[in-house]
């Protein structure tokens, strides 16, 4: 026929599986099908050769039916392909009948990922499969922080599916499955209800909801009245209900206020909106007694199922589209071994398989049978629809806008890519996804009895009122910990004790009860150990971590007598004299010409400087200063010495007064090879560090309490007790506290981390109470509770002695003072230079031609001769001529001056330019008294400008 004429078309049987034909949604997806089948033949194809003609089964929500209706389909009607079934039950029985009649099976709507498993050739699912949307959800769950979620879906295929996906990507981002909540599809009220209370008493408040609307929206109304949709909940739902909110009714919709959910997206494309509004009329005129119908997601895949299979159809051409018969020699009654092969499935499979076209939900385009799109768009419901928060892509995960350019991006699971939230009670603050129970059972804390610190813990039974009270610094502070959460947990303390009121073990063995279940949380000083925390979880340290060594200390003093040196440094002491050598010889040289003091022998100016210099140090000089330069120098010297020695004095005096403790032994190292006793607390896990530590177990001695401590400490190794104890550092405080005077702390000698809070592993408090332990650390509550437990007692009231390694005076402190005195005497050596070549500069002038070492020793022995022009030789000579006519002897004094260096000889230059020096004194009498040798020298020197000096 099809040759006769172009427009003489072949009609192809396909088969439409529906369910429950009157419902609406089974109206809107046929009447996309329809729909898209009039597309395809009105529009660009017009032309082809194929119709595809629809033969409709309702299978009435029932999975034979479904079977039955394909059956029927493939045997009666030998249909090409079928379209459906609608659900995940029905699509596996179907899915086989397809494949041994070679028939494709096209779903829409059977989602779960399972069906892929059936690995027939002949499935084709043009929709999202369910697994494809659980990183999308786990996504949420990591950008919130969320460490546990229940899902709650219905106990079918559809259910199901999901479950093995969901969990995986929810351990993927380290988040917890305490429990799955199972509801039966035909759920009654009560069951709901049950199972709603069930979920209200765990702890968990984040809800992964995976159903479809019909349950779903009676769960939802169920957790409504049972104010499961109030503050603190969190429910998200998965495409099954998200993708159908848009039919499901206002009164469900109201009932889920504050819900997530995360949909397929669908681009709102001018195409779309434009088939929406011909679709919208289409419908309404085909059933004018529906209104507000709406398209879903599924009715969009069932627009692309229906375009894609038309394309197939047209493209295998007009081909047989027969069947062949099943094999004569099977004689059975059973329609089921009797249905035909498809001559023509192979074909139309393949022609499926390389449909492509743009679709309404992005590329339309089978890879293995499966459907390739997989953005999903997060939905918050809020007011009488949804509100778009944003999307998540498997290669970007969250964010906020799709467009091309964000390819790049690295995936993120960032809150900030979210939109802004209405949580459930219309709250903008985010869950924190856990609740301690309130209608649950209250925290059972275990304590632990007998610890031989009642301070930290104290236990009082008190059989007046049958009521145990619990005290102590570690309950102070859980106290407060607790005080400081968001939250109220309400709390009792249980003893670790025996019915007698005895410890019933160790702080392990308390520890472990938190594991086994008999506590929900342990307040005790136990330690946060490696070992423990394989079986339970431990909030942050609140004490001070380490174990530390207490040792009784020693006074040195009185064993040095040398600690008159320690108040000052070597480097300070060896300035020091090097300064007083520097400033006396500077003295020396600024007074030797013009202080008679300061002259004599050599051997005696040498003492003279050193004896003037050190006598500075007590302000015992007796030598005169009379120069001004020489005064000067040694008035800042005088000050640098002042301030030395008042700081020399101050500091030998504290070193004297106070007491120079020091401990016995510094070092663990030193206690093992003198094999010393040293001690710990009974029952501590110091006993095996050390031990590991290479200490021997015969030279450990357990003690109960600060008391025994002490006792043991003070008997010391050789009469039975220890020469140090080691323990925790929270223990060796309070310890101190009481005895602080005889002994000290040395260490850490172990890291340890100090006590913490025990809780069950993974238990959401633990990082709340570790948060809270770090409020009331810096806030006032631990050093209340320390001065409350831990005050000084006794005579350490006052405070303790530390142990300062050193507090002499240094360099560092006084290099200024060093600097000055050096600056003034090198400034007055400098104007004493200047000033003095000045004036012999004749001299230098006179000896011009004679070799250098000549000139220079001129200079120097001008220089060492008095300077008779100083007012204190005309005041002294005055009065020094007195005491030669008087006594005679005095002129011998001083001026023997055998010392002159370079004694006048016919070859010395200075001869040879003999000169007559005409003084001012020149008639005094002293010329010819002086000695000989004196005058000789000083009768050379024109001692001041108004000298004549005559040569010859
Ligand atoms: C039949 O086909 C021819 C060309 O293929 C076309 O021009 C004509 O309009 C068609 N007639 C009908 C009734 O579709
Ligand atoms: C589900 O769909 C996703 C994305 O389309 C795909 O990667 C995955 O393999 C599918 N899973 C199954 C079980 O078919
Ligand atoms: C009939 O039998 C032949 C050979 O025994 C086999 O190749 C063919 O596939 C069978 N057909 C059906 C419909 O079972
Ligand atoms: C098939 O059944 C018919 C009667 O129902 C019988 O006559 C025939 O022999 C059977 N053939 C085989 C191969 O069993
Ligand atoms: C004391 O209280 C506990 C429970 O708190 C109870 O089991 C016990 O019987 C009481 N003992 C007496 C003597 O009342």
């Amino acid at each position: 026929m099809g040759q006769k004429s172009p427009n003489i078309t072949i009609a192809v049987e396909v088969g439409v599986i529906l369910d429950d034909l009157d419902s609406l949604s089974a109206k809107v997806w046929l009447s996309c099908i329809n729909m898209a089948l009039s597309d395809f033949y009105t529009g660009s194809h017009a032309s082809s050769s194929t119709r595809v003609v629809l033969n409709v089964r309702d299978s009435k929500e029932d999975t034979v039916d479904a079977a039955a209706a394909a059956l029927d389909l493939i045997k009666n009607t030998q249909v090409q392909a079928i379209l459906g079934p609608k659900s995940s039950m029905q699509a596996k029985f179907v899915i086989d009948l397809g494949n041994k009649a070679q028939v494709p099976i096209i779903s829409f709507s059977a989602t779960n990922p399972s069906l892929t498993s059936i690995r027939s050739p002949y499935f084709y699912r043009a929709a999202q499969n369910d697994s494809s949307q659980v990183k999308a959800i786990s996504a949420i769950i990591q950008a919130f922080g969320w460490r546990e979620a229940v899902p709650i879906y219905v106990d079918n295929d559809y259910g199901e599916g999901i479950i093995p996906y969901l969990v995986d990507a929810l351990q993927e981002v380290e988040a917890r499955v305490p429990y799955r909540s199972v509801i039966h599809p035909e759920a009654t009220e009560d069951q709901l209800d049950a199972e709603l209370s069930k979920l209200m008493t765990m702890q968990t408040r984040v809800f992964i909801v995976h159903m479809l609307p019909s349950l779903g929206s009676r769960l939802f109304a169920k957790a409504r009245e049972k104010g499961m949709m109030d503050e603190g909940y969190v429910w998200i739902m998965t495409n099954g209900l998200t993708n159908l909110l848009s039919t499901t009714n206002a009164s469900v919709i109201n009932s889920m206020q504050g819900a997530l959910g995360v949909r397929t997206y669908v681009p709102r494309t001018e195409e779309y909106v434009d088939f929406r509004n011909r679709w919208k009329r289409q419908f309404q005129k085909k059933n004018p007694t529906i209104i507000d119908a709406e398209l879903d997601v599924p009715a969009l895949w069932a627009y692309d199922a229906a375009f894609a299979l038309a394309m197939a159809v047209e493209n295998v051409g007009t081909k047989n589209f027969g069947y062949e018969k099943a094999n004569a020699s099977t004689n059975s009654s059973n329609d089921l071994e009797t249905i035909g092969i498809s001559q023509n499935g192979p074909g139309l499979c393949k022609s499926l398989s390389g449909t492509k076209f743009r679709g309404f939900g992005g590329d339309f385009s089978f890879v293995d049978g499966q459907l390739q799109t997989s953005v999903f768009e997060m939905v918050n419901v809020f007011g009488d629809a949804t509100k778009r928060i944003g999307f998540w892509t498997p290669r970007s995960g969250l964010v906020k806008k799709l467009n091309s350019k964000n390819t790049s991006d690295p995936y993120s699971t960032s809150k900030s890519n979210v939109g802004p939230i209405i949580w459930p009670g219309d709250s903008t603050s985010v869950p924190k996804g856990w609740e301690i129970p309130t209608d649950g059972k209250r925290l059972r804390v275990g304590v632990p009895v007998e610890n031989g610190y009642p301070q930290f813990v104290k236990v009082v039974y008190d059989s007046s009122t049958n009521t145990t009270h619990v005290t102590g610094y570690v309950i102070d502070i859980f106290n407060a910990a607790m005080g400081q959460l968001k939250y109220n947990v309400a709390y009792d303390f249980f003893p670790f004790a025996k019915p007698d009121g005895t410890s019933a073990g160790t702080y392990d063995d308390l520890v472990h009860q938190v594991f086994l279940g008999n506590f929900d949380a342990v307040a005790a000083d136990a330690t946060i150990r490696a070992n423990r925390s394989l079986y339970v979880d431990f909030t942050l340290p609140y004490t001070e971590s380490g174990v530390v060594m207490v040792v009784p200390m020693k006074d040195r003093k009185g064993k040095s007598a040398w600690i008159f040196l320690k108040p000052l440094t070597l480097n300070l002491w060896l300035t020091s004299a090097f300064f007083f050598v520097f400033v006396g010889s500077v003295v020396w040289v600024l007074e030797h010409r013009i202080n008679d003091e300061f002259r004599g022998p050599p051997a005696h100016q040498v003492g003279t400087v050193f004896w003037f210099s050190f006598s500075t140090m007590v302000f015992a000089q007796r030598e005169r200063v009379i120069g001004n330069l020489a005064r000067s120098v040694e008035i800042v010297w005088m000050f640098v010495v002042l301030i030395l020695t008042q700081s020399y004095t101050a500091s030998l005096t504290s070193l004297l007064t106070s007491q120079e403790l020091q401990p016995t032994f510094t070092n663990i190292l030193d206690l093992i090879n003198n094999r010393e006793y040293i001690g710990y607390k009974e029952g501590s896990f110091v006993r095996n560090l050390l031990i590991g530590r290479g200490v021997d177990p015969s030279k450990l001695r357990p003690y109960t309490s600060r008391e025994e401590c002490d006792v043991l400490l003070t008997n010391g190794s050789a009469k039975g007790g220890i020469a140090a104890a080691i323990d925790e550092t929270p223990n060796i405080r309070l310890f101190l506290a009481k005895y602080c005077k005889k002994y000290t702390m040395i260490g850490p000698i172990f890291r340890t981390d100090g006590f913490g809070f025990v809780f069950p592993k993974g238990s959401p408090l633990v990082p709340d109470v570790s948060r809270a332990i770090l409020v009331v650390k810096e806030g006032n509550e631990t050093t209340d509770a320390e001065n409350k437990w831990f005050a000084p007692e006794g005579t350490c009231s006052d405070t303790s002695p530390t142990i300062s390694d050193s507090n002499s005076l240094g360099f560092d402190s006084f290099w200024s003072l060093f600097l000055i005195v050096g600056v003034s005497a090198s400034l007055a050596l400098l104007i004493f230079a200047v000033s003095f070549f000045n004036r012999h500069w004749h001299i230098f002038i006179a000896t011009r031609g004679d070799s250098v070492w000549r000139r220079f020793m001129v200079m120097l022995r001008t220089f060492d001769q008095r300077d008779l022009s100083s007012h204190t030789f005309r005041k002294s000579s005055r009065s020094r001529d007195r005491e030669t006519y008087n006594f005679g002897a005095t002129a011998v004094e001083d001026s023997p001056d055998s010392y002159s260096t370079c004694p006048p000889s016919p070859a010395s230059g200075l001869s040879d330019h003999p000169e007559i020096l005409i003084t001012a004194e020149g008639a005094h009498p002293r010329m010819g008294e002086q000695n000989r040798s004196e005058a000789q020298t000083s009768d050379r020197v024109p001692q001041q400008p108004g000298e004549i000096l005559l040569t010859p």
